[in-house]
């Protein structure tokens, strides 16, 4: 079931989405070279305390975490692990939800660790373009099949990266993880049709090879949970928001930056208008 939200709802997982985003801009001046994936843990997770919210993920189906964090070929689902130590050249990526107040809240971000390659870059820009390309098409009226073939036609066709396929977005609130799945992948005119009030995440996960991902085991053997690497080592971006639609158009909750949306959305706008989108 699809259940719409309302206006207090909304600006309830905005609340929520804000504790998020000032993790996240405060990671940008944190993430450095020798930077462990454990402090980036302890630190959201103390940020989230200290904000009067809770951190979903932690005791999400045995997830032991505030966060994950993923480096280069790792996909998602990473967990902190200690012995994880960023490095110049790194992409990381920092991906948590979080409750506050009874309003969840779920975004993922991409992080250049010291001084990374062109082809890196590349791959962050085209990633975050495509998640924005993807929220410009949540307009009441427009289908879920239209989100995901922007993202894909973008990625694939326009830039000869892998779109993965496995993993999704999807509704959120009451839960992390509600209806309706957000494919990042499709057809245009396909699928559901967006009404005011439904509350997603889009959140691609783009590599610079093969979209086919594979389990990597957790090195701690009490943990059952898996990560994921690209099946070929190639590197990969994720960018992930939560918006809501409504009849104003789409309103990113997790958003960090005001301004830095709005030129993004512009951007995507005239890319889906010049593209027949
Ligand atoms: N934040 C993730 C998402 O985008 C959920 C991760 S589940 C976890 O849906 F348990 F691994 F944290
Ligand atoms: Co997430
Ligand atoms: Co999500």
């Amino acid at each position: 079931m699809i259940t719409l939200k309302s206006d207090r709802e909304i600006k309830g997982m905005r609340e929520s989405g804000k504790v998020i985003a000032g993790i996240h801009l405060a990671l940008k001046d944190m993430i450095k070279p020798g930077v462990t994936a454990m402090e980036i843990e302890n630190f959201a997770n103390d940020y989230i305390l200290a904000h009067g919210a809770t951190p979903s993920e932690k005791g999400f189906e045995g997830y032991k975490y505030a966060t994950c964090v993923d480096v280069n070929d790792e996909v998602a689902h990473g967990t902190p692990r200690k012995g994880l130590v960023l490095k110049n050249g790194d992409i990381v990526k920092v991906d948590m939800t979080v409750n506050k107040d009874g309003y969840e809240s779920d975004s993922c971000w991409s992080f250049a660790v010291g001084e990374v390659s062109q082809s890196t870059k590349d791959l962050m820009d085209v990633t975050k373009k495509a998640l924005y390309l993807g929220i410009a098409q949540s307009q009441v009226g427009k289908r879920l099949g239209d989100i995901g073939f922007a993202i894909q036609d973008f990625t694939e066709n326009k830039h000869g990266y892998g779109d993965v396929r496995d993993l999704i977005g999807h509704g959120i609130q009451p839960t992390m993880h509600e209806k309706p799945d957000v494919f990042h992948y499709g057809e245009k005119g396909k699928g559901l049709r967006l009404k005011a009030g439904m509350t997603i995440t889009i959140e691609p996960m783009i590599n610079e090879g093969t979209w086919e991902i594979m389990d990597h085991e957790v090195p701690d053997k009490n943990d059952p949970w898996i990560y994921y690497v690209s099946a070929d080592g190639s590197w990969s971006a994720q960018y992930e928001h939560t918006l809501a639609i409504t009849e104003d158009g789409p309103k990113i909750l997790t958003s960090q930056d005001a301004e830095d949306d709005a030129k993004m959305l512009a951007w995507a706008k005239k890319y889906i208008e010049d593209n027949n989108y």
